[in-house]
């Protein structure tokens, strides 16, 4: 079988990324109804993190866990990795020896490099340019609340980091439109946008990015390995958060998702998240259906 990674969105056809959705909700209805499902026995996940995480470590774990498998966490502090190992040394190692790798890490190009000498699939569980995981999650949950997302608006209101360049990848990819709201110099990367021409639109203006959106969504100000900018951001981002005001011009039906973690009173306000229209717990429930979902394919 040809060897298959996933380290953007654009590693998966139009086809394929439709499939494992409906996959994955498949996925999940079978594990609400207490079916059990080993697909993975003796399948052995290393994951390694080099950033910190809550959601992608657990719904990896798990996933591995609940499908008869197994998972390996490994962070730098208790690896050789931390004491300079080369990462395409320890990709050929690794993959000798289990069956898909999964990486969180800083520069897009060390996960590239490890794909690279990779002999099994390699999965970008984020990046500083990407994190294609959590979109998978993201459409699953608009699938499952109103059906299919082609030709719909998405707003971004924020940072133009590495979720809204994967929100960027995937409008391509699932035919929406997304209106992003940046604040200057902090627009998402002009290579990325150019990917997605004919389905993106920037603006600074949160006000005309959300205007008669179907999904509004955010994401913290300051990612990892940004902390000493976080002072100067948050001045910055002020007038970009989602509001129940800025919310309100919205379609009235719009849902509102954020990755997670949030922080209430910066990028999204505690009425937005608590209130009716935010979906954030089912989406982040999804990151186990979802990622089953790549893991069934990419094995
Ligand atoms: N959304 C997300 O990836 O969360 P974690 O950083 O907790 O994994
Ligand atoms: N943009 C955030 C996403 C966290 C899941 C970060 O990179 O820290």
């Amino acid at each position: 079988m040809e060897l298959r990674h996933f380290l953007t969105l654009m590693d998966l056809s139009k086809d394929e990324l439709h499939k494992l959705i409906a996959r994955a909700i498949e996925l999940k209805a079978m594990q609400h109804a207490g079916t059990i499902y080993e697909p993975f026995k003796n399948k052995v996940l290393a994951m390694i993190f080099e950033k910190s995480s809550t959601r992608t470590r657990v719904s990896f774990e798990t996933a591995m866990v609940q499908c008869g498998g197994s998972a390996i966490f490994m962070s730098p502090e208790n690896t050789q990795l931390g004491r300079g190992e080369p990462i395409e040394d320890t990709a050929r190692v690794l993959s000798g020896m289990v069956d898909c790798v999964m990486v969180r890490t800083f520069e897009h190009e060390k996960i590239e490099r490890f794909a690279k000498y990779s002999k099994v699939p390699v999965i970008n569980a984020l990046t500083d340019l990407c994190h294609p995981c959590q979109l998978l999650a993201d459409m699953q949950t608009y699938t499952e609340h109103k059906n299919s997302i082609q030709g719909k608006k998405v707003a971004w209101i924020g940072d133009g980091n590495n979720m809204c360049h994967s929100y960027i990848k995937a409008a391509r990819q699932f035919d929406f439109e997304l209106a992003i709201a940046s604040p200057v110099d902090y627009e998402p990367n002009a290579d990325i946008m150019a990917m997605s021409k004919g389905h993106t639109s920037l603006y600074t203006d949160p006000v005309k990015a959300i205007t008669d959106a179907d999904l509004v969504t955010t994401d913290v100000w300051a990612s990892m390995g940004q902390e000493e900018e976080k002072n100067l951001r948050t001045k910055v981002f002020e007038p970009y958060q989602v509001t129940s005001q800025l919310m309100s011009l919205a379609k009235p039906d719009a849902l509102f998702m954020h990755c997670l973690p949030a922080h209430r009173g910066e990028e999204v306000s505690a009425e937005v998240i608590e209130g009716a229209q935010s979906v954030v717990w089912e989406q982040a429930e999804n990151r186990l259906h979802s990622q089953k979902a790549l893991l069934e394919f990419l094995l």
